[in-house]
């Protein structure tokens, strides 16, 4: 499986748009305040912000040259402090769930941007605290922090040397 980021320059920003609707919709499950109008609508959307500042970073996830989801990366002033880089949002489209590429899409991200890293998720976003888990500590080879009961992965990648294996 070839998995590639790609910069979501301006003209794919209706694209993340357009998949946001699909990532609140698994957000919801585990936000009590995600809800869909009366019309069936998410209201929240995508920050404009990420075509605006030079430190915010989208990007579309593809996967054998399919479109199979997006991610959102911040820089500061946008992240924690004494932190390089975050993840904003990631998701992998339902049906190329499970097949490894959100992992290879999130070595990619990681090997872009070196330095301070930190990840966090929902506290009930079970499924995602277990990937990032399993991702961040083969990535780092289980040389990462775990804060906030298991929700804040925190690492550093300036100076790692890894290896990533494909999945069949
Ligand atoms: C979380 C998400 C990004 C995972 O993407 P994915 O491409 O399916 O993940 P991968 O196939 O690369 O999974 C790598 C490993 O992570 C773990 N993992 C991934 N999804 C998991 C799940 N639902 N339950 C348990 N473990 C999971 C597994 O160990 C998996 O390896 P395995 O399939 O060999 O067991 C995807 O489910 C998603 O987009 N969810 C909705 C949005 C979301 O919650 N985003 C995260 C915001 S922090």
């Amino acid at each position: 499986m070839k998995v590639e980021i790609i910069d979501a320059t301006i003209e794919f920003k209706p694209v993340i748009k357009n998949l946001y609707p699909l990532y609140l919709h698994d957000l919801s499950e585990f936000v009590s305040d995600i809800d869909v109008s009366d019309l069936g609508l998410f209201n929240a959307e995508v920050s404009n912000l990420f075509w605006q500042k030079d430190a915010l970073f989208p990007f579309l996830v593809k996967a054998n040259g399919k479109l199979a989801g997006f991610t959102l990366i911040a820089s500061p002033p946008y992240t924690s402090k004494e932190t390089d880089y975050m993840i904003n949002e990631f998701f992998i489209i339902r049906k190329y769930r499970r097949k490894g590429i959100g992992r290879l899409a999130a070595f990619e991200v990681f090997n872009k941007f070196r330095g301070k890293w930190e990840v966090s998720e929902l506290p009930k976003n079970l499924p995602a605290q277990l990937f990032w888990h399993k991702v961040i500590g083969e990535y780092t080879s289980g040389r990462y922090e775990t804060l906030n009961n298991g929700t804040k992965q925190r690492f550093i990648n300036t100076d790692l040397h890894w290896h990533i294996l494909e999945k069949q």
